[in-house]
């Protein structure tokens, strides 16, 4: 529970509170992102390295950035945003990444997962979000635009040009990178 002393103009305490905790649980997610993205960018090797490790660094830059707006969001409406390592480590539903040196292949099939995993969360806030709050609704939007477009990006590497991903029916990050090298 957030327990807010005020929020914006308009909307009820108890509304307010529910918004701020799919701001932070989103908070969390572009935190743990942008982290997860930065190792990936630093752990990468293979042919393809200098391609795959230029590729994320603007994706870390774009994410961080959401992290931002989503922090500043909870001030605005009374709360407080939690932004340290272990709040980010005890509140998320999500596991650890799990590769450490890996290939390209490798790295871009387990973030496919990542990628899914997040954008999934971010449309279930947006339909609750419809109803509660426009303003927050439309932030969550555009940064799934955003997030969605780098999904892409990962997966045009795990496509054949038939259209098919490797990663196609992976239920783990160790199982998508082991399909998609
Ligand atoms: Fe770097």
């Amino acid at each position: 529970m957030a327990n807010i002393k005020y929020t914006v103009p308009g909307m009820s305490d108890a509304d307010a509170e529910r918004v701020i905790t799919l701001l932070q649980d989103r908070l969390h997610a572009a935190n743990d992102l942008h982290l997860t993205l930065k190792h990936v960018h630093w752990n990468v090797v293979g042919p393809h390295f200098i391609a795959v490790h230029e590729m994320i660094d603007p994706q870390v830059e774009a994410v961080r950035g959401f992290a931002d707006d989503l922090a500043e969001r909870i001030a605005t409406m009374g709360g407080s945003p939690k932004g340290t390592p272990g709040s980010i480590v005890d509140n998320r539903t999500w596991e650890e990444y799990s590769l450490g040196r890996g290939t390209t292949q490798e790295h871009l099939g387990a973030l496919d997962l990542v990628y899914q995993g997040v954008i999934s969360s971010y449309r279930e806030g947006i339909k609750e979000l419809g109803e509660l709050d426009p303003v927050t609704e439309d932030m969550f939007i555009s940064q799934t635009d955003k997030l969605e477009l780098f999904h892409w990006f990962i997966r045009a590497h795990l496509e054949d040009k038939g259209g098919s991903l490797s990663t196609e029916g992976a239920s783990s990050e160790e199982d998508a990178a082991q399909s998609a090298s």
